[in-house]
């Protein structure tokens, strides 16, 4: 296998690569790109449910957008199980913590909405059972498409496999709330290739997931930037100079960071409506720095291509590490170079006092920050957890240049529309 240079050598272009020697920039705990503090005293949105990974309503330039004075948000979510023997410990109290660890397994897509921007009241399941073709409803992004409120929901579509997905429906609102009608025809755009993107017979721990369709504000053209992994069998992976980068002596040994290839993937339609789609090359690669890439997305700022993507401490290789969070990268054009921002990537980790207090962080173009609560300690030597499965506080951060700097913090779940759209 060659080195993720010399493989996309004669691509249009030129993967950014997020180097060994960016990783080692990253400094947690910097207060300027670390998350407060969440107290474990959190509100929960509905004790039914967990939620995790939020995903509000927006528009293909990626304003957030309410609907006739609506905002709404879709998010994963699970069904708590406090009675179920299955989730009962052996003193017959309910083990909230392996329930929450085993949601990703009957993860589904639901609905909120309100009209304040915080305090989302439940709207229910955006596709009726048995309309997604797969079991587990993953990661994607709701877009209004028009005033007669059509939205495409793109998500993935997983297990059996990873398939990009879409559904088409509409948004419809009265004085007393919001309904998501139609969703009931899933339409296949694309999976992995083992060329470009990993497969699962190359790695049984692939990535290819997490879909973010968008309007290139330059080019006008309509791309799809999704969570993937460089191909080839796993463990063939090089880490050369190229991904090691500029390091002090003695940080050029690279230990088993090979197994470590987690990129931020890119398509392009073929189509004005985003039926038909190419893979291209990703955008960004960090093999032998980190295995998963989660969830990118872009802020389009001051003419420039501010791309984020969630990553976690236990997916790093060895040798590079970072907190839970929010990692960044800037460039002049879509296709890059991309550059770290704060140096290192490290936009918004979590406090090492609190290392999963929350998770799948989503910048939006006013640089509000959402994210969900994980698990918050609640004594000081962090044995004893409280699962979250709700909205986190809304983190206020500003972007300049090739620096991010926290400057507010909001209430929980705080996501207020950036356009409000009267529908016809
Ligand atoms: C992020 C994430 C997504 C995936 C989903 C699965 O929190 O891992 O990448 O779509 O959660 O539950």
């Amino acid at each position: 296998m060659k080195t993720t240079t010399e493989k996309f050598g004669a691509t249009p272009h030129q993967p950014s690569l997020w180097t060994r020697a960016d990783a080692l920039k990253v400094r947690a705990d910097d207060p300027t790109t670390t998350q407060p503090l969440v107290s474990a005293d959190f509100p929960v949105l509905n004790n039914d449910v967990f939620i995790w990974d939020t995903m509000p309503l927006r528009d293909l330039d990626g304003n957030v957008t309410s609907v006739d004075g609506w905002s709404v948000i879709f998010t994963l979510t699970a069904d708590r199980h406090p009675n179920d023997p299955q989730y009962l410990d052996e003193d017959g109290n309910y083990d909230i913590l392996r329930d929450w660890n085993d949601r990703h397994g009957r993860a589904k897509m639901y609905y909120w909405f309100s009209r304040t921007g915080k305090n989302w009241e439940f709207g229910g399941r955006v596709m009726a059972e048995g309309v997604s073709p797969t079991a587990r409803e993953w990661a994607g992004t709701p877009i209004l498409l028009n005033d007669r409120g059509e939205v495409d929901l793109y998500y993935t579509a997983v297990t059996p496999g990873a398939t990009i997905v879409k559904v088409r429906g509409r948004v419809v609102t009265t004085e007393h709330g919001v309904s998501m009608v139609g969703f009931e025809k899933v339409k296949p755009l694309f999976e992995a290739d083992g060329n470009l993107y990993q497969t699962e017979a190359q790695n049984a721990f692939w990535g290819f997931r997490d879909p973010w369709p968008f309007r290139d504000p330059k080019d006008g053209k309509l791309y799809m930037l999704f969570e993937g992994n460089v191909a080839g069998e796993r463990g063939s992976h090089k880490v050369g100079e190229a991904e090691i980068g500029d390091v002090p002596p003695g940080y050029e040994d690279v230990g088993n960071s090979r197994f470590q290839t987690a990129c931020v993937g890119i398509a392009v339609a073929r189509d004005a409506d985003g039926d038909d789609w190419e893979m291209l090359p990703p955008l960004l690669t960090a093999v032998g720095v980190n295995d998963q890439t989660e969830r990118p997305h872009f802020v389009f700022q001051d003419g420039k291509y501010y791309l984020f993507t969630i990553s976690h401490t236990f997916t790093y290789a060895d040798g590079v590490t970072g907190p839970d969070g929010v990692y960044g990268f800037v460039a002049d054009s879509l296709f890059g170079p991309y550059v770290p921002l704060n140096g290192s990537g490290l936009v918004l980790g979590n406090p090492s006092s609190q290392p999963f207090q929350t998770y799948s962080h989503y910048v939006m173009p006013n640089g509000l920050v959402t994210s969900f609560i994980d698990s918050v300690p609640t004594d000081e030597t962090g044995t004893q957890i409280r699962v979250g499965g709700t909205e986190a506080p809304t983190v206020g951060m500003k972007i300049k240049g090739q620096q991010t700097f926290v400057v507010a913090e909001y209430d929980y779940g705080y996501i207020p529309p950036m356009l409000d759209v009267t529908l016809k």
